[in-house]
């Protein structure tokens, strides 16, 4: 009897990204049974999984748990504890859905063994006893099979119970997407750090844009709230995505962002963090919006910066949307007031607008392609919101990470680093250039890169600098056969 359990299951049960268990479905490496993996396959694909070999999922939880930690801070560790209600919940759950399977597998030798009664009086009469003697046989080595693998340690198994009690599984039946809740925290947060552009306003219970519809699974209530439903809709199982959390592995229908369309412009004022100028030419402005206002955003998109009578400045967001509370930019030394502003008087806790979100520099989350990220100087800026962006939601086979910059190194150049070395999949170089202004020398900058791909016609690429260099490296890859409608641009 097959043991099935969801892709993102099995994936983290072996330590592995779901992409690259796609891509063993993909290959015909492993069966997939609708959308579910068998666990005995798995176990002979990974046979010598043990529960701790955990290493890869664990390097890139790290880089997950970095962009989460500025929203939760020190709250983090404790939310990922569920309380003792979600814990007894949870093992209520799994010891009913155990004791369910103990008593069908009873029921069956039992069975089975009324069959071998008939068998062996049938065999008394009958012409050919040897036939009924093979057909015993067959069901003793059918009910060995069965009890076998009671018998036998099964470490997936054991495993897999030990991930249910600590993380529940929600499936979004209408968008097929599927996440973890760790803990006892909300569907929403959950969600939105694993990358998902789920609806919500106030994440407070006010505003009820968060509701969904439970189809199965059971939920629990975190806090009170203010938003009533209708009669109706509680009849229909809706609930909100802010105020509750998953017992149980769940499905839900859940309204998602398919593009920058379906996210409002949002008026937000956020107060000064930190400022920190992290070279001579480039100042990293964090920004921290009020819990009750947070900014929804699909990565790779601007907003627009104003405080008093300085004249607004448009810039992308550095940022993962997965930490909507704490806001980043790279703010390049300019003539523009809000830079000078930024450069010289900031201070903690000045009041700064935030208009937006604006743009459409962003995934395209229908392609599995290896994706090419090209950034000039502080066109970094939505690469890294995009590539946290990816990462976290285990998006492409492969990424590779193509900065160009001024400067002895790019000003993030460690934090690259760390990627190249805690993912497989991703790949980080960078190149200096002397005259950001000079796009003759940009052919030279691309050799490598050129020597390394050739052929850029299933790549999806992302270019981010000043407008003539962009549209330079655009020439540059479509003489290349890049597709240019795998290739997105944003001009600064
Ligand atoms: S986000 Fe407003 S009620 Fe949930």
């Amino acid at each position: 009897m097959p043991r099935l359990v969801s892709l993102s299951r099995a994936a983290k049960l072996v330590g592995l990204s779901r992409g690259a268990l796609q891509k063993r479905i993909h290959d015909l490496e492993l069966q997939s049974f609708e959308g579910q993996v068998d666990l005995d396959d798995i176990e002979k694909m990974f046979p010598d999984v043990e529960i701790e070999d955990n290493h890869i999922i664990e390097d890139l939880e790290k880089i997950v748990e970095q962009a989460l930690k500025r929203a939760h801070g020190a709250k983090l560790a404790k939310l990922l504890a569920p309380d003792s209600y979600t814990l007894a919940a949870r093992l209520h759950s799994i010891t009913k859905e155990h004791a369910h399977a103990k008593s069908q597998v009873k029921e069956l030798i039992g069975l089975l063994s009324d069959v071998q009664t008939q068998i062996s009086d049938l065999s008394k009469t009958s012409d050919t006893p040897i036939f009924f003697e093979d057909l015993n046989n067959f069901i003793n080595d059918s009910i060995d099979k069965i009890q076998v693998p009671i018998l036998k340690p099964a470490p997936l198994l054991e495993k897999d119970n030990l991930l249910r009690v600590m993380a529940a599984q929600v499936h979004i039946k209408n968008t097929g997407h599927e996440f973890f809740v760790d803990g006892s925290t909300t569907i929403l947060e959950a969600g939105l750090s694993t990358g998902l552009a789920m609806n919500y306003g106030c994440s407070n219970g006010n505003c009820g844009k968060c509701k969904a519809k439970l189809i199965s699974g059971e939920i629990k209530k975190t806090r009170p709230h203010d938003f009533v439903f209708s009669e109706s809709e509680k009849l229909q199982n809706y609930f909100l995505c802010c105020s509750n959390t998953a017992i149980t592995d769940i499905e839900i229908d859940a309204e998602e962002a398919g593009s920058e369309k379906d996210i409002p412009t949002q008026t937000i004022s956020a107060k000064v963090k930190k400022a920190t100028r992290i070279s001579d030419d480039v100042l990293i402005l964090n920004l921290k919006t009020p819990r009750t206002k947070r900014l929804r955003f699909i990565a790779g998109q601007n907003v627009i910066l104003s405080r008093g009578d300085l004249a607004p400045l448009e810039l992308p967001i550095a940022s993962c949307p997965c930490d909507d509370m704490n806001i980043q930019f790279h703010i390049p030394q300019s003539d523009a007031p809000f830079s000078a502003y930024a450069y010289e008087e900031i201070k903690n806790s000045d009041s700064i607008h935030i208009k937006g979100p604006t743009g459409s520099f962003i995934l395209d989350e229908n392609s599995d392609n290896a994706i090419i990220f090209i950034a000039f100087d502080t066109g970094y800026a939505p690469i890294n919101s995009l590539i946290e962006h990816a990462v976290t939601l285990e998006h492409a086979e492969f990424i590779h990470l193509y900065w160009v910059h001024t400067g002895e190194k790019p000003y993030m150049h460690n934090q690259c680093h760390a990627w190249e070395d805690a993912l497989d999949n991703f790949k980080y170089q960078h190149v200096q250039y002397n005259d950001p202004t000079d796009t003759e020398q940009l052919t030279d900058i691309f050799n490598s890169l050129i020597n390394e791909y050739s052929d850029f016609s299933d790549k999806n690429i992302y270019i981010c600098g000043a407008k003539k260099m962009v549209k330079k490296t655009q020439e540059i890859l479509l003489d290349h056969n890049a597709d240019k409608k795998l290739m997105k641009h944003q001009s600064l």
